[in-house]
Parts: structure tokens; sequence; C-alpha cells
């Protein structure tokens, strides 16, 4: 199927405004429908759960529908969904719950390709502990993180494997499945960063090997809210802190006071927006996510090859990694200029690009590039265009142009 770029672009009322938006992996613009259903929510009688009256009905529905959604991005049970603020908040209640079973001398594995939203719980953690951080590194000139290594990080002691499913500094597409292989042969959990990977392609928990995986809504088009998700008998075993009052059944034992009912509804309207993305797609929701989002995706890879193509033929842009399995994200910087400095110049000309480490501290840390101002970050999503990457690349030229930089 021709993806119907037009079709998809009017579905973002946001992109009227006229910006070029290579910002998604910072958050994506809001789709229509996402819109329509926070507002309806608002507009309604809505009160706190209860099965006793029908407003109250209404927000215990949209839990339920939120988890059934998330649950069909994902290939997960909708009991398996914790719904929470923001994958950060999440990973931090997990590392909590899941480091009071720690041990002096139990060891967990985390990367320096991730987040830090991936990383800093699982130390700080392990650090409450008392139990031994070990790290996973990322080859330098590619950007790959070698599966290799798992086998000599991981060991009788290993609890915990925490793995990103897609760099947000360089796109990185680790091998999660084999990384998941070694882990579990000692009996380890794999934690999996999705923030990055979901909005670019299909997803499933079982094929990744994932004991855990988190996703935030706001990365593929939906309301500032995150989802964890697991098998529901994973939630069931573990037992997080909480009020004495409030849930003590699972998945709503790891939700912490009362959910944003309204944004929920977001959440729901956000994955059938995705499941809409491919219209000549059939089947249950799930069936028309995988095609919608595999239509996403060759239309995303096909602007990356553009984008890496047009920044190759620039001397003076300097890309880093060049991983073989990447979603479509490209940190660079321009000779002569600072990121911020680069970022502020396409800024000013309406183009929206992240500058700075984005949080991937580690990374930026062990290249060397923190201090002296991380980098520029093209991330593309589905509604970009052939167009927009080449406005991009020639405003780059200009950029540099005007600051007497040759880019060219
Ligand atoms: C890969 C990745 N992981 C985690 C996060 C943190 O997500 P949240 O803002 O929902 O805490 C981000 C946010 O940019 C991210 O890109």
């Amino acid at each position: 199927m021709a993806f119907d770029i037009a079709r998809i672009r009017a579905a973002y009322p946001a992109l009227t405004e006229g910006f070029v938006h290579f910002d998604g992996a910072g958050g994506t613009q809001t789709a229509a429908g996402v819109i329509d259903a926070v507002t309806d929510v608002m507009r309604a009688a809505v009160g706190n759960r209860s099965a006793a009256f029908e407003p109250g009905r209404r927000s215990l529905e949209l839990v339920a529908a939120a988890r059934s959604a998330v649950a069909d991005l994902l290939g997960a049970e909708p009991d398996g969904v914790v719904l929470g603020p923001s994958a950060t908040a999440l990973t931090y209640t997990l590392a909590r719950t899941l480091g009071a079973g720690w041990r002096p001398g139990d060891e967990v594995v985390v990367s320096r390709l991730d987040h830090d939203a991936n990383v800093r719980p699982w130390v700080q953690a392990a650090e409450a502990a008392g139990a031994t951080v070990r790290w996973a590194e990322f080859d330098r000139h590619t950007g790959e993180l070698p599966t290799g290594q798992y086998a000599d990080l991981v060991g009788e002691r290993t609890r915990l494997v925490a793995v990103t499913a897609g760099s947000n500094a360089i796109g990185t597409v680790p091998d999660v499945p084999a990384i998941a292989k070694i882990a579990h042969s000692v009996g380890a959990l794999v934690c999996v960063d999705g923030v990055h990977s979901v909005p670019h392609g299909p997803t499933d928990l079982a094929s990744l090997g994932a004991d855990v995986l988190v996703t935030s809504a706001y990365k593929w088009s939906g309301p500032h809210l995150a989802a964890m998700v697991a098998d529901p008998a994973r939630w069931a075993a573990l037992r997080p802190a909480k009020l004495v009052p409030s849930a003590d059944a699972a998945p709503d034992r790891f939700e912490y006071g009362t959910p944003s009912f309204a944004l929920l509804a977001g959440v729901t309207a956000a994955v059938d927006h995705l499941a809409g993305l491919d219209p000549d797609a059939v089947g249950d929701r799930r069936a028309r996510l995988r095609a919608g989002l595999a239509a996403a995706q060759a239309h995303e890879e096909a602007l990356l090859d553009r984008l890496l193509a047009g920044l190759a033929a620039r001397p003076a842009i300097t890309v880093y990694g060049s991983p073989a399995r990447r979603c479509p994200t490209v940190s660079f910087r321009v000779a002569g200029m600072s990121p911020a400095a680069t970022q502020r110049a396409l800024g000013d000309a309406g183009f929206c690009l992240s500058s700075g480490d984005y949080y991937a501290y580690e990374y930026f840390q062990t290249m060397g590039l923190r201090d002296s101002g991380g980098a520029v970050r093209a991330s593309i999503y589905h509604y970009n265009t052939a167009d927009e990457v080449d406005r991009l690349l020639a405003e780059l030229d200009a950029v540099a142009d005007r600051t007497g930089t040759m880019a060219r």
C-alpha cells in the first residue's frame, strides 16, 4: 500500500501551523482523534471509579479501554498493562519493587546505549540493595550494541537485564531477542525500554523476549501518559509499595493515585489512530496495528535513507553511528557550530529538532561529546515528508553559509 501522506498529515491539526517537526523522539504532535476523545471526556459527566453510578462506570470503562488498547499495540494482555504518568515514573516504581528483593552480590546489567530512564532507576535500586551494576558497551563507530558481550556480563547472580529496543540518540535497534535469551538462561528478568522503538514499527512483547516493556503514548501521537506491560502473572507476583486503602489487585496496585481519565481516553484514541494508518488493513485492531505500523515504518525508512544520504554528502556534517538496524533517528554535528547554535538557527527557520544529550547520558558521556553540547537530533515520524527532509538539508546549508561554516 502506498502511504497516503496527505491523508496522514490531515489527521494532525498542529501540522497546519507550518513548523517542520523532526522532534518526534521528544514527543510527536497529537492526532485529531486523540484531542476529540480527551475533550469529550472532559465535557462529559465522569466521576471517580465506581460501579454504582453511570459517571463512575465511565471512568472504570476508560481505564479498561486504555489497557485493552495498549495490550493490542504491544501484543500483551489487558491485565498485564500498568498505566502511569511517564516511562520514567513507571520504571522507578518497578525498580524500587524489584530492588527490594535484591541482595548484596546480586547483579543487574544496564547499557550505555540506553536513555537514562532505563539506566538510573536500576543503578540506584542496585546501590540501595548493595547489588552490583554491570555495563554493556556500544561500539563507538557503528553505535551497535554487540550481543556477544552479554554472555560475559550475565551470570548466575544476574537478576535483571535492562536494555533499549531503540536508541533515542542514534536509532540503534539492538538484538533484544538474543540478549533476552542469554538473560533468561540464568533466570534473569528482561526489562525493555520501548519508548523510542514502539512508534516506529509493529511491536510484540513475546517475540522481543521482554518480561517487561515500557512505552510512552506521547511518542506515538497520544497524550503524556505511559504504560508498562508484562504477563499478568508477573504483576501478580510483585508487591510494590502502596497506600493501605488503594486497590490491591494487579495491575491496579502499581498505579499511584487517581488516573487521568480524560488522557486515558486519548491513549485509546491514539492506538485507534495507529490502527487506521493503513486504511486497507482488515482484521482485529491488533492486525490493523501491525499493518498500519509496518506501512509507517516503510515510509519512515525511505525518509531516513534520504536524510542519511544528504547528510553524508556534506563533509562538514558528522553523523554519529551507522547501526545496521535502526529507528529513523540521527544525531549529528555541523563543524564549527555548537549543537545548540545549530538547533537555534534551524529553530529560527521553523525547524524543530533537539540538541544536547536528550537524556542519553551514558552514550554522550562515553563518546566524549556531552560536555561540548552533545549533538543535534533529527528524528523522523510518519507524518514527515521527503520534501521536509530536502528542506532540512537545504536549511543546514543556509545555516552553514550564514555562519561561514563550510557545510558543503
Ligand atoms: C528511549 C526513551 N526512554 C525513556 C524515555 C522517558 O520517557 P518519559 O518522558 O515518558 O519518562 C524517553 C523520553 O524521551 C526515551 O526517549
